[in-house]
């Protein structure tokens, strides 16, 4: 695995990939790497000729200083994952200099109102920092094919937004969340929990596997008060949000139409650690 640490050396190598007609599939990270990680390349290996890795935190998307600091951070544990792994060709550690050449700050993206809900709330700025570095990333790469998680489903299609928007030659595939074994969603903040509080954390799942039981059963309002009912008894854990929306345009719903498609949304501060999950509904 070739390990790149900066633009001008990915730049001669992707020439070289390029010039040999190599398909490119691509997957960046913050790094912090897990299974959830590895099943983007796995899903990469599939199609492409070449899989590609970045790992870099991006300070832009973090609209919390400690959130940045606390993040996270074992390049050289990285680097051994995705060697072992045998699914990635070359990984790439950009400076910052080499993403933000000029000021360390975001382009503005309009993503149709993509936006606005849910993470966008929460989280002012956060999507014009994962525009601006994922824009940034498949510029110097070029991928054919880039691959994202579901758990972090806003981001999913607010990437594919920004691709259709400017026009970008690459196609996004969306990858299933990968869950523990007790349910829980894989995350790189799961790092933080301890033992005891992943398995409590289990809960969230639970929780959304009872929800989807209730959707079309009982009403959207009904079904909220039950999971703020689970979370008001849940020691240490907090429900920041619980909605249900439409899975296109992410807009919150109270109520259902049997043509459309939609998703639960969940974020549940655990011991001060934010976990974030989704469902598709049947
Ligand atoms: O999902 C992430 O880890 C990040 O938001 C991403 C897509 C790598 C951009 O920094």
């Amino acid at each position: 695995m070739e390990v790149i640490k900066n633009k001008k050396t990915l730049q001669d190598f992707i020439e070289r990939q390029k010039e040999m007609g190599k398909k490119i599939g691509f997957a960046p990270t913050m790094g912090a790497l897990h299974k959830g990680h590895l099943s983007l390349y796995e899903e990469a290996r599939k199609d492409n000729d070449l899989v590609i890795s970045s790992v870099f935190v991006n300070p832009t998307q973090f609209n919390n200083p400690e959130d940045l600091e606390k993040y996270p951070r074992d390049i050289n544990r990285d680097i051994l994952i995705l060697e072992n792994s045998g699914l990635v060709d070359a990984v790439y550690i950009p400076e910052v200099a080499d993403i933000y050449p000029e000021k360390t700050e975001s382009k503005h993206y309009d993503f149709d109102g993509l936006e606005n809900e849910m993470e966008g709330k929460s989280r002012p700025g956060h999507f014009d920092g994962v525009g601006t570095v994922v824009e940034e990333l498949f510029r110097q790469i070029q991928p054919d094919n880039a691959y994202f998680g579901e758990k972090d489903f806003q981001q999913l299609a607010i990437i594919k937004k920004m691709v259709e928007k400017k026009h970008l030659p690459v196609k996004i595939t969306g990858v299933s969340i990968f869950r523990a074994e007790n349910g829980l969603a894989l995350s790189s903040r799961n790092q933080r929990l301890h033992e005891d509080r992943k398995e409590a954390a289990k809960i969230i799942y639970q929780t959304l596997v009872k929800v989807n039981d209730w959707f079309r059963v009982i009403t959207i309002p009904e079904i909220k008060e039950r999971v703020t009912d689970i979370f008001d008894h849940q020691q240490g854990m907090k429900l920041e949000y619980f909605l249900i929306a439409d899975e296109n345009t992410l807009k919150e719903t109270d109520f259902f139409y049997k043509d459309r498609n939609y998703r639960a949304f969940i974020v549940v501060v655990v011991d001060g650690v934010r976990l974030i999950d989704n469902m598709h509904m049947d």
